[in-house]
């Protein structure tokens, strides 16, 4: 949900059209976060005289020295229209720099229509003295709610802080419908008034950014740029992820992996590029050198320098007075993540390379954590990050699952086996849903956040909320060193590799699959349940052939969507564990190929749903071997008396005896263990969904208003 981006050479001469790609390669990695509209500033040569005056320019500033290009649609658009101003303007692509700092932004639209006054940079006005981009919403940048209740209610301004007014009692104007554009305003309205009282002392940029977060609340990832401060970049973050990648060019310093060093970061003069990301799959074509930014963190590159700054508290949701800042030293990580991930390979796209990857990336997710034992020892998982909460969490009065969307569905495939193994009761919450109840959770609870990015807003505010009221905090994600990851007191990391399709599918299994191993290690090894334990675990080790088994279906789906390619809507029915597969397959259907679809709980079809039913109407009805069978072919059986038209996922073998009427389309899937029957099953529903969008001349990796990391409420 909107990706930022910086550049920063120094001690390295960069011509102006290199350090133009490296903007744009950077915000084509980041795409998938936001792609409503797009911005860059790089600085400029030209004299104010040569502004463009075409209406289709996205060049909507010029000064004496920074340069601003917004505009609407996605990178693409951008590069197009910046290439165009470029050649309009003469600006030279060939200029020099020895250091130059270049950031950018890809927008999902929150706050105004996708229009290049909305788009990032957002600026403090004429003269670009600051710019911004920001990823993440600023929650008092406007009189909300709140803040009309305490003027209604007389209390004096300082009980709260509404940016916007008051920066326009102060002379400001505002062009976007924005929550970002008070940021620029307020650093040129701090840094005016700061050297109005400094006199000939100026003030510091870090100082300026750090005066300016004392006054922000919501999440935010900021990059700042200003003309006062050429050849300097801000970043700064509260709740929203931002990474600082390191490539150091100087052979000699970079010499060996010595670098782990808190020393480099504070170390000028040393040649070297700069990255910062809102993730690492714009860094890692770089450099694998990266500084995970904290909460509270300000950093102050300059000359070739990086140094950081702490806020204990920086202000957030609740409004806390923030500290005063302090100095930190931070190592640098080495990402264990190669280019190859973030690349299509031989795919068309992301959603189809990512379903095809799935017998490696549920591989990787089991590796080292399935112990089959020799001739005297159980077969047994072994969940590292857990193994210090075991206890506690067998001695829960119950398990929450909380998680939105896809991770949510994941949650609800797993719900039977926890339950069956680990006999504590597990009920399932969405995060919005919980926090808009505000849900009882309790000390005696263990809440488990699921989430692919770890940074889903909703669920970051829920697992908050949870810590608050006392329970275990356990995270489930594909995102290490994510916010998820980090605020949880223990975890499992899904470790299914870059997931950059928008539409979640690889990390749908392997959240499964950790869920599993997850029952299997909470609950405990009886001589009752060990066949069924073992059996299990037989069945996790022979999952990734199991899963290139049921790929082989690629070609029937893709029939099978040439025949629903007009549809309005498709119902998926399913049951017991193939409920979460019936609603997962629907939301994979209705997000990319823009059909109405909906998975219903084949239990309740009676009581409302088969009034629906007719001959035109299509229908997949989830009926593979478990403990729900036979009332699932009773389903297809009334189904089937209303004319129904059915489209049968069965096992392998059954298709006979399941159909009642040859006139149906058979799906049949290899049949493993109940409990990961949902892996197997909604392997052809992605591959259905993925036929159907783009059949239907749809982009499949960029969903019409979606993103991925729903980094906002
Ligand atoms: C659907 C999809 C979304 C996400 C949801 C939660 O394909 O991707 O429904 O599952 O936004 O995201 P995470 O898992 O990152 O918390």
């Amino acid at each position: 949900m909107c990706g930022i981006f910086a550049y920063l050479n120094f001690g390295v001469s960069r011509e102006r059209r290199y350090i133009l790609q490296v903007l744009f390669n950077g915000l084509r990695r980041l795409e998938y976060r936001g792609y409503d509209s797009a911005g860059i500033s790089i600085d400029d040569s030209l004299p104010p005289s040569a502004t463009s005056s075409s209406s289709s320019s996205s060049l909507t500033s010029i000064s004496s020295s920074l340069l601003v290009f917004r505009q609407e649609g996605n990178i693409e658009s951008l590069v197009k229209s910046v290439y165009e101003d470029v050649a309009a303007t003469e600006l030279n692509l060939e200029e020099s720099f020895s250091v130059h700092a270049g950031i950018a932004h890809t927008r999902w639209a929150t706050h105004g229509e996708p229009a290049p006054r909305n788009s990032h940079p957002q600026t403090s006005g004429a003269g670009n003295d600051f710019l911004v981009v920001h990823n993440g919403v600023i929650t008092n940048y406007e009189v909300g709610y709140y803040a009309n209740f305490i003027i209604l209610c007389g209390l004096p301004s300082k009980y709260f802080q509404v940016l916007k007014a008051t920066l326009v009692r102060h002379g400001f104007t505002f062009e976007s419908e924005t929550d970002t554009e008070v940021i620029p305003k307020l650093a040129k309205f701090v840094f005016e008034k700061a050297n109005e009282a400094e006199g000939d002392q100026p003030v510091t940029f870090s100082q300026v950014v750090l005066e300016v977060m004392r006054h922000l609340e919501g999440a935010y990832a900021l990059i700042f740029k200003s003309k006062h401060y050429p050849n300097e970049l801000i970043a700064c973050k509260r709740g929203s992820p931002l990474l600082l990648g390191v490539k150091e060019l100087n052979e000699d310093a970079s010499n060996g992996s010595t670098l782990h060093d808190s020393q480099f970061l504070s170390k000028n003069g040393q040649p070297k590029e700069l990255f910062l990301s809102s993730d690492a799959n714009a860094i890692v074509e770089h450099t694998k050198k990266v500084l995970v930014i904290e909460d509270g963190e300000v950093l102050h590159i300059k000359d070739g320098g990086v140094s950081i700054l702490k806020f204990d508290n920086a202000k957030g949701r609740h409004g806390a007075a923030p500290s005063r800042p302090s100095s930190v030293q931070r190592a640098l990580s080495i990402l264990d993540m190669e280019v190859e991930q973030i690349n299509k390979g031989n795919y068309e796209h992301y959603m189809q390379k990512e379903i095809h990857e799935q017998p490696e990336s549920l591989t990787t997710t089991m590796r080292g954590r399935l112990i089959r034992g020799g001739s005297c020892k159980a077969k047994s998982v072994l969940l590292g990050g857990l193994k210090d909460h075991l206890k506690t969490i067998r001695r829960s009065r119950r398990i929450v699952f909380v998680g939105c969307g896809t991770s949510y569905n994941a949650a609800l495939a797993s719900r039977p086996i926890l339950e069956e193994l680990s006999d504590v009761p597990v009920t399932m919450e969405v995060a919005s849903d919980l926090l808009d109840r505000q849900g009882p959770i309790y000390r005696e609870d263990t809440a488990v956040f699921v989430s692919q990015s770890g940074e889903t807003a909703d669920t970051l505010n829920a697992l908050e909320y949870a810590s608050e009221n006392g329970a275990l905090c356990v995270g489930i994600t594909n995102t290490v060193g994510s916010a998820i990851a980090r605020h949880t007191h223990c975890g499992v990391h899904i470790n299914a590799g870059a997931e950059i399709g928008v539409a979640s599918t690889k990390a749908y299994t392997s959240q499964i699959v950790v869920m599993a191993m997850l029952a299997l290690a909470i609950g405990g090894d009886t001589i009752s349940n060990r066949a069924r334990r073992e059996a299990i675990i037989d069945g996790l080790c022979d999952l990734p052939n199991k899963v290139r088994e049921v790929l082989k279906l690629d070609a029937e789906m893709k029939e099978l969507a040439k025949l629903l390619i007009a549809e309005q809507s498709l119902l998926v029915f399913g049951r017991g564990y193939n409920y979460a597969t019936a609603l997962e397959g629907a939301l994979k259907v209705k997000e990319v190929a823009l059909m109405h679809s909906e998975g219903i709980l084949a239990g309740e079809m009676k009581h409302g749903p088969l009034a629906l039913v007719d001959e035109n109407l299509p229908i997949v009805v989830i009926a593979t071997r478990d403990a729900c069978f036979s009332k699932q072919q009773s389903v297809i059986q009334q189904l089937h008396a209303r004319k129904g038209r059915l489209i049968v996922m069965c096992s392998k073998g059954d298709a006979a005896s399941v159909c009642p009427g040859d006139s149906y389309r058979v799906i049949e899937v290899p049949i493993v263990e109940d409990c990961l029957q949902p892996v197997i099953n909604i392997v052809p529903l992605q591959l259905l969904a993925y036929h159907l969008t783009v059949l239907r001349g749809y982009n499949v990796d960029q969903p019409r208003n979606l993103a991925k990391s729903v980094t906002t409420q």
